[in-house]
């Protein structure tokens, strides 16, 4: 099995039916009874032990929980693939099985199913945060909603991918289908046109407002808020997307006394550590997002930050020689990268530079909640990827209301939390962003990690400021969705004027005549 929801991937392929051999299945040893994970056990293994049906994990996923509301011996399981030795499991009885099954579409998502409901109801918060630093960042605001909301079920429903890859598609289908969360990530800016805000989304400027937030709310993110009038997002952090995590080891281990500045410093680094037998650059790209997001970053670096806006803004043509000198380097840069940067994602990535397998990695500061994540605060540090001094790549992640939300005042509460300093202090030292609101004291945060935190603060107080396209911010979804099939073509063909012409033709289609 995968990671849970993952579930919600999974749902799209699980047969929503009730299997024929659970229907007719005679009751094994074990229906109805409980039972303790052993090791090389995993629930769809287990189910298919009792019920003779893979799928109908969903049941005993559902039974547990909902034994665990009553009796907390019962272990909750949040995610279906991770349970461990010694966890307490009830098994329900093959009608109880059966009875369940028919009632739970997975291909619809049916997450609350799956979960007890509190006196207070529930509250499926649907996201895509499920790496080790993402999901410790998202889990500190959830231990304070715990604590002031005893009475409510909280329901992490997190869908692996990173940028949200997995997650809008399949958030948008819940949307459609008349079958919301009651409050899912979405990243400030104009990801929100995604979900037709005007039907599907509740505006909280009101929250915003009582919160008092709006007079700490850093102005280059309060002016990407507004849709038609309307904020949509209440903002819980700023990540830095462009920033060149380096370990020092391997650079030391190598005699290379600083890190490279500038693309011909970058690519002279590059071959001496190839020559030395060690990667340079350490790359995943299996989620999907990663090679957008290298050659924005890659772009920037090339052109500088005020042309960078322009071919985003339609002041420049991206017919303009550098987007061509832009490909070339970001060729040069991924034959700096690990040769099985296919089987990775962004988590690969980092856990190259981590593990001391490769020099550099180019990531949004997401990657440091990994470094923080993974106890490898002492040996990785950070630069400004070639070319990028003084240019900050602002991503901010937010929570939007459903309009239909099943659990409308859970799901307010839930964002009022989002606003406060507390909340956002403690999600974001784990998550290595900084806050969404310019009053937060990153003195407080662990000494070992503070000095991050607070060189991200100093330098979004005085770079250029670049809402990234990849995440959401810097133009409408289809024009990030055309950039981002654009890099991954270029990234196997490598043929510099077929991409700058389907850049050029990008461009257009959003609107900007070349
Ligand atoms: C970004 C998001 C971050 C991080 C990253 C990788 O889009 O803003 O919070 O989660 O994706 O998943």
């Amino acid at each position: 099995m995968r990671k849970f929801l993952t579930v919600a991937v999974l749902l799209a392929i699980l047969v929503a039916a009730v299997p024929a051999s659970l229907v007719g299945a005679a009751a094994p040893l074990g229906q109805g009874e409980d039972y303790t994970v052993q090791a090389d056990d995993w629930l769809s293994k287990l189910a298919d032990k009792f019920y003779g049906d893979v799928n109908a994990y969903w049941a005993i996923m559902s039974a547990t929980n909902k034994a665990n509301a009553e009796d907390p011996s019962y272990t909750k399981i949040e995610n279906p693939d991770a349970i461990e030795v010694g966890a307490k499991l009830r098994i329900p009885s093959n009608d109880d099985a059966v009875a369940f099954m028919a009632d739970f579409d997975p291909a619809e998502g049916d997450v609350s199913k799956l979960f007890a409901s509190g006196a207070g109801g529930q509250l499926l918060v649907g996201n895509w945060w499920t790496s080790g630093g993402e999901f410790a960042g998202v889990n500190e605001v959830y231990k304070i909603y715990r604590q002031e909301y005893p009475d409510v079920e909280l329901i992490h429903a997190g869908l692996a991918g990173g940028a949200g890859v997995n997650f809008k598609a399949a958030n948008l289908n819940k949307l459609i289908a008349g079958d919301p969360y009651d409050t899912f990530q979405l990243h400030a800016g104009l990801e929100a046109e995604l979900y037709d805000p005007e039907t599907f989304l509740q505006p909280v400027d009101d929250i915003l407002e009582e919160a008092g937030v709006l007079d700490v709310m850093p102005e280059d993110l309060k002016s990407l808020l507004k849709i038609r009038g309307n904020t949509y997002t209440v903002p819980l952090n700023i990540h830095r997307g462009n920033v060149m995590w380096t370990n020092t080891k391997v650079l030391a281990d190598a005699g290379i006394e600083k890190a490279p500045e500038t693309f011909d410093e970058f690519f002279a680094v590059c071959e001496d550590l190839k020559s030395k037998g060690v990667v340079p650059l350490g790359m995943g790209i299996a989620d999907g997002f990663e090679l957008a997001h290298t050659f924005e970053v890659v772009l920037a670096g090339t052109v500088g930050a005020e042309k960078d806006k322009g071919l985003w803004n339609g002041s420049v043509s991206w017919t303009d020689p550098e987007v061509a000198t832009a490909l070339e380097n970001f060729s040069k840069v991924l034959d700096c990268t690990n040769d099985d940067r296919g089987t990775v994602g962004w988590v690969g990535g980092i856990d190259l530079v981590i593990n001391d397998q490769a020099a550099f990695n180019i990531m949004g500061d997401w990657a440091y909640g990994e470094v923080i994540a993974k106890g490898a605060l002492d040996r990785v540090t950070w630069n400004s990827p070639p070319g990028n001094q003084g240019m900050f790549f602002l991503v901010s992640d937010g929570f939007a209301i459903t309009k239909d939300a099943p659990n409308p005042e859970n799901a307010r509460n839930f964002v009022k939390i989002i606003t406060r300093k507390d909340a956002q202090e403690n999600f974001n030292m784990n998550k290595g962003s900084i806050c969404a609101r310019t009053d937060c004291d990153y003195g407080v945060f662990p000494e070992d990690r503070r000095a991050y935190f607070e060189s991200s603060a100093a330098d979004f107080a005085v770079d250029a400021i670049i809402p990234m396209v990849t995440h959401g911010s810097g133009a409408i979804p289809s024009w990030q969705d055309q950039f981002g099939q654009i890099a991954t073509q270029f990234a196997s063909d490598r043929d510099v004027a077929a991409a700058q012409a389907a850049l050029v033709l990008a461009a257009e289609d959003a609107g900007f005549p070349q």
